[in-house]
């Protein structure tokens, strides 16, 4: 039975590639993202090259309960997740004082706790049904401490230590 990958940011990049070889190896897909348009393209190429189902959620994941809303959309839907990835993450270059604080707020709310939320959310189905996995994408900036990227190198510092300890 084909598989069904929950991979948020997928609209772009490492998410969307992600996205593209999950489908070519047959299997099904919830997309997320915050830009539609791009979703529905993928949603339409994938569907059209591959026997796979595609359902996209257009969410913004550093509002803070946008992990619920998905975990319930796909509930309601009846969609039963085998793999979530958390894909979707960003970074920021300048001096901490200096930056943006709400860029960096939100930063944290993205590559963290909507990271965590969701594995919260789905890892209690995982282990009820006696499978599933989850995929946490973090980098290479988890581990040393990073001069004019303070923030981002230290959430995914988190990423790693929170997906080590779980694993
Ligand atoms: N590229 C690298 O060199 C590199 C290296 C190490 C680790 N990583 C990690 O790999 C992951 C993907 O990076 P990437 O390079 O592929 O980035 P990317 O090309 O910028 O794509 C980021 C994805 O995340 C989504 N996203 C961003 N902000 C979001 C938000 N507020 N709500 C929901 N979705 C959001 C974007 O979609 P929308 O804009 O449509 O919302 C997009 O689909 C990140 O966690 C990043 O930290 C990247």
């Amino acid at each position: 039975m084909s598989k069904t990958a929950l991979i948020t940011g997928a609209s772009a990049g490492i998410g969307r590639e992600l996205a593209i070889i999950h489908a070519a190896a047959g299997g099904n897909l919830v997309i997320t993202a915050r830009r539609e348009d791009r979703l529905n393209q993928l949603k339409a190429e994938l569907e059209k090259t591959y026997t796979v189902k595609v359902v996209i959620i257009v969410k913004d994941l550093t509002q803070p309960g946008a992990p619920a809303e998905i975990y319930n959309e796909i509930k309601k839907a009846g969609i039963e997740i085998d793999y979530l990835v958390n894909n979707a993450g960003f970074g920021g270059r300048g001096k901490f004082y200096e930056r943006d604080m709400q860029a960096d707020l939100d930063m944290i709310q993205l590559n963290i706790l909507a990271l965590t939320t969701l594995t919260r959310l789905f890892l209690p189905d995982f282990v009820k049904r006696g499978h599933g996995k989850i995929l946490n994408v973090s980098s290479i900036a988890c581990l040393i401490p990073g001069p004019l990227h303070a923030v981002y190198y230290a959430t995914k510092a988190y990423v790693t230590s929170f997906s080590n300890a779980l694993a």
